[in-house]
């Protein structure tokens, strides 16, 4: 090599070096700016499946902006499986001309008109899981035209994705969503298969961590396939157990949707769920119907001590501490220096649960506050530890503040 070709060769080098590396980082950057804090809103499916329409998420719009959910944070209102029914000539998606006549775009302007955000849904496969036409090989032309309906957030299935290698397929479409210019939250819907919180972040913002959750407290139901099994909120949440590092702002585990208010659980039940997906810094989206909610449903979605600390800006998730049966404790770290206590009990009687400040990392010989965060009553100055009964199949939910 003479000394021309040398240098041209350094120039070519420098040049891929300044210009196509950094475009990769800010690509990053960007993805990574978006959802410092768990993403909060409704979703469709665990209510509606494919029961979707335009007069439904208007009215479900409608309902968070009026209801208190939207001042509460809720944000985004997402359109799940369903509205999509095929190609036209040109491969470009067609939302379903019957249940959406005003069409999409018009809907992301109503959504938006509220001051909410839209979100809609699709799969990395041949087929979304309901059956409808997916993305695989049309990435970029859906993302373009997400774009231009005005849409802030898509959930990515992993339906009828056969032998497609699950990183592969989600970069491609986290480039397409990049490439619009548009800010859209990339919510990975993997089902933690191909374990999406070791390649997550810088791809999406939020990836599942498990299949899908069912309306009950635990369920150790197999499936007609004789697989195994259906996942209550018990099972998901043990699911959850060591994938706290993995978690941050604008890249979050998620333990799936919301099945508060749906009707498979007591109110207490729904408390500890709704409790605990705040200590796991998880996605809030509401999966019920939103329109009519029961003042219960209400207390529990809108209790706005623990949607703080779903929101906390350190966004460390919180992990369990302690399991002796059917008492556990679970605690999470707070921007203040505080900790967020859920003093759990699995079992069917009465139990007391007690919690050491060395468990919160805190030295035994301060004095801390303690404050009761469903009661929403200060309980005291405790010193080197806390107690107290709880229900069965509930929590008791404290913050910690030396
Ligand atoms: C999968 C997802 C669900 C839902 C349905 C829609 O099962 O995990 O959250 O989106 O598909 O068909």
């Amino acid at each position: 090599m003479n000394r021309f070709s040398k240098s041209l060769t350094t120039c070519l080098i420098l040049f891929i070096a300044l210009v196509c590396l950094p475009a990769r980082t800010s690509a990053q950057s960007e993805r990574n700016s978006l959802a410092q804090t768990p993403p909060m809103g409704w979703n469709s499916w665990n209510k509606f499946q494919c029961n979707v329409s335009e007069d439904l998420i208007k009215s479900v719009a409608d309902a968070m902006a009026t209801n208190s959910m939207k001042e509460a944070g809720y944000e985004f209102v997402v359109i799940d499986d369903c509205w999509q029914v095929k190609r036209d000539a040109d491969g470009n998606i067609v939302a379903d001309p019957q249940r959406f006549p005003s069409g999409l775009k018009a809907l992301a302007d109503y959504i938006h008109g509220k001051g909410l955000k839209f979100g809609i849904y699709s799969d990395a496969g041949t087929l979304t899981c309901a059956g409808r036409p997916a993305s695989q090989g049309h990435e970029y032309q859906d993302a373009l035209q997400y774009g231009k309906w005005g849409v802030d957030y898509l959930k990515y299935d992993w339906c009828h994705t056969e032998t497609r290698n699950a990183l592969e397929a989600y970069t491609t479409m986290s480039n397409a969503l990049l490439a619009t210019g548009r800010p859209i939250v990339f919510s990975i819907c993997e089902w933690g298969t191909a374990k999406p919180w070791l390649w997550g972040a810088g791809v999406g913002n939020l990836w599942r961590t498990t299949g899908d959750i069912s309306d009950k407290w635990s369920s150790h139901k197999k499936w007609a396939d004789g697989s195994c099994c259906e996942l209550g909120m018990l099972e998901i949440l043990d699911l959850q157990v060591g994938l706290e590092s993995f978690s941050g702002p604008g890249h979050w585990n998620d333990p799936d949707m919301l099945e508060v208010g749906n009707g498979g659980m007591t109110t207490p039940e729904y408390r500890a769920h709704f409790s605990f997906w705040a200590l796991l810094a998880a996605p809030l989206l509401s999966g019920n119907d939103v329109r009519s909610m029961s003042a219960e449903t209400k207390e529990i979605l809108l209790n706005k001590e623990v949607i703080a600390v779903d929101q906390d800006s350190l966004g460390r998730q919180g992990r369990r501490i302690s399991k002796n049966g059917d008492r556990e404790v679970w605690a999470r770290p707070l921007k203040d220096g505080g900790r967020a206590v859920i003093l759990f009990n699995r079992g069917t009687s009465e139990a007391e649960v007690a919690v050491t400040w060395e468990q919160l990392a805190y030295p035994g010989h301060l004095s801390a506050t303690v404050r009761d965060l469903w009661d929403h009553k200060d309980r005291g100055s405790f010193s080197g530890s806390y107690k107290t009964k709880v229900a069965p199949h509930s929590v008791v939910m404290v913050k910690v503040l030396p």
